[in-house]
């Protein structure tokens, strides 16, 4: 949710500016905008509507050799998407870029409104002006400002700030949004998301919340909010600069797709046990008598990943007999009053490792004494290292908006936790065993079903393209894996689809059905295959038009289309539809020629409230 990326060193910093910007311009892309310094602090500004490309355009034709600056790719909160809103945002004599919310911005902004004329709508530039307003002109040194400044906020910040008089400096500060320091050879770089640094350096200084750190070409100093200093850990990123690009693909999404047979692998590397049919999960730290003691579990995300919790927690159920599980959505979580009773423990999901409801979530959880245990993929993020214990699902950059092979690794890895709990309190390994085989058979399974289906899908996507809305359909398990199908379509396809529970239709959405829906519906050979055949009934006798995906070879009801797999999966095969569902929402978006990586409105890794 916004990017930002700054630098300092000998080198171009335009290049570096827009190279990094174009990286996280999945964070958001309404507007963007960049300043860059000469040595003797003569700003240039350039700053655009649209996408980056728009801004590239306006920077080819005011090219600058300054070798300091920074930059800002938005995902608009206060103000439209317009130029005079996009960052950086300047005042007095010093520039500004933010990620976050300034919940105080109104009272702040009156009373500044005397000292500062402000331009833009934005809450940003009224911390733009409140810095500018204890720098005095350059009487205080800049961080000083900066501290003095933050001490009056509230909200989430990452921050990045240069002031003409000193254009050899960047100062930065986060609090709830992440920052990134890249160390280089006689340059510092910044950006809100390690994947900018790439290609550039692989050290890097992942800064905390309530930390201000000011940065030059060749130094890094770090102090927190009360003027304490910080020794800076440097770390090693870990990615590759070929997994955050689109090797081949036309889009992410798609790549995302096809490389779940190998980042599923990753999520289960060295954890499964096939001789003795056994999982093992090292990150949770939790004793096998602490495993046993669990009574009641929590799982707390949003959207897809509050879906994978949901998907989970049907599992984890059919093979535990004494725990409780509770899905919930983090944005509704955090403002209830939820009793929570004792040996609970709470699995925080979130891809990014950044969203703020998930995140708000775990510190009260934290605070209540409650033992947190992520499920995260972005290594080094914010809820990775608040956790008490975790499992990473190694599932690789995920850069398309739409959640794709994070979903299928958080499920897995969220049945393996609940597979280490199974265990630890003695269930009869002949339950767990047949879970166990189907995760590691999962990734091969995945694999043919990616050879054999997309063409059939992208064929039937074509079909359905023109219609407005659709109703997703599963039961059990499917329930989840048809929520989360609904969401993939009407997120990049704008589609309106929604999931219901097979088994509810008769109490209400069954008045729906039309011309203009067609329904979807997710049919797995299970103990309920019969039950949900009534429902498919149901919506045929009303004139519906029916897609069936089912791993069934006998199915035979008159429908409009069917998808058959071919699985040996008997207990896992939602997951494997959902990716059916996956690959259909991405071919009726190419179908309508809307953007599928960057869908509208949308941003992945949202930071705000
Ligand atoms: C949907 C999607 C979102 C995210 C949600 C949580 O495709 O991507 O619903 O799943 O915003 O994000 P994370 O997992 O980063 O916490």
């Amino acid at each position: 949710m916004c990017g930002i990326v700054g630098y300092v060193g000998k080198k171009n910093a335009q290049d570096f500016l827009i190279s990094g910007l174009k990286r996280l311009e999945y964070r958001g892309y309404d507007s963007a905008g960049i300043v860059t310094f000469d040595a003797k602090g003569k700003a240039t500004l350039l700053r655009s509507k649209g996408k980056i490309s728009d801004l590239e355009t306006k920077v080819a034709k005011n090219k600058r050799t300054d070798t300091v600056g920074i930059g800002h790719t938005r995902w608009a909160t206060h103000g439209e998407p317009s130029e005079r809103n996009a960052h950086p945002h300047k005042a007095g004599k010093i520039y500004l870029v933010h990620n976050g919310i300034i919940e105080n911005y109104k009272e702040l902004k009156s009373k500044l409104e005397k000292f500062h004329t402000f331009a833009s709508d934005t809450d940003s530039e009224v911390l733009a002006a409140l810095i500018n307003h204890f720098y005095l002109d350059g009487e205080y040194p800049l961080s000083n400002a900066v501290v003095q400044a933050l001490k009056l906020v509230h909200g989430t910040y990452g921050i990045a700030v240069v002031s003409e008089l000193k254009p050899t400096e960047v100062v930065v500060a986060r609090s709830g949004s992440p920052l990134v320091i890249g160390i280089g050879h006689g340059e510092t770089l910044i950006a809100s998301d390690a994947s900018a640094l790439l290609g550039h350096t692989k050290k890097a200084i992942y800064l905390n919340d309530g930390e201000v750190a000011s940065i030059t070409a060749d130094s890094v100093e770090i102090k927190t909010l009360d003027s304490q200093p910080v020794s800076a850990k440097v770390e090693t990123i870990k990615t590759d600069l070929a997994a955050i690009q689109k090797g081949g693909y036309d889009h992410f999404l798609l790549k995302e797709i096809m490389e779940q047979p190998a980042s599923l692998t990753e999520t289960l590397r060295g954890r499964i046990n096939l001789i003795e049919k056994t999982v093992h999960l090292g990150g949770p730290n939790l004793s096998d008598k602490e495993l046993k003691s669990i009574k009641h579990l929590i799982i707390v995300g949003c959207g897809t990943a509050y879906h994978a919790g949901m998907l989970a927690s049907y599992y984890i159920e059919q093979f535990t007999n004494d725990i409780t599980i509770e899905p919930v959505m983090a944005s509704e979580y955090r403002y209830r009053h939820a009793h929570i009773p004792d040996h609970t423990v709470a699995l925080i999901v979130s891809q990014s490792g950044e969203t703020a409801d998930t995140l708000a979530c775990l510190r009260d959880l934290k605070s209540q004494g409650v033992k947190t245990i992520g499920i995260v993929n972005a290594i080094g993020s914010t809820i990775a290292r608040e956790v008490d214990g975790g499992t990473y699902i190694h599932a690789g950059p995920e850069i398309s908006v739409a959640s794709t092979k994070a979903f299928t690794s958080q499920a897995v890895a969220m049945i393996m936790f609940g597979l280490t709990i199974a265990e630890a309190k003695g269930i009869k390994n002949s339950f767990i065993a047949p879970y166990v085989e189907e995760i590691a058979a999962l990734p091969n399974e995945i694999d043919n079903l990616l050879q054999t289906l997309p063409d059939t899908i992208k064929a039937l996507a074509e079909k359905y393209k023109s219609y407005d809305h659709a109703i997703y359909l599963g039961r059990d398990v499917s329930y989840p894996a048809a929520l989360e199908g609904a969401l993939k379509l009407k997120e990049i396809s704008y589609i309106d689809a929604n999931a219901y529970p097979t088994g509810e239709l008769k109490h209400g959405p069954l008045a729906l059905i039309d011309d203009r829906f067609f329904e979807f519906v997710l049919l797995p050979k299970d103990n309920l295959y019969d039950k949900s055949i009534s429902g498919v009934q149901e919506v045929l006798a009303r004139g519906g038009h029916v897609v069936v995906i089912t791993n069934s070879a006998e199915f035979s009801l008159p429908v409009d289309n069917v998808i058959k797999i071919t699985t040996s999966l008997k207990l896992l095969a939602p997951i494997l539809m959902n990716l059916v569902s996956q690959l259909f929402a991405y071919y009726i978006t190419t179908a309508k020629g809307f953007n599928v990586d960057q869908p509208r409105n949308l941003a992945k890794s949202v930071t705000v409230e």
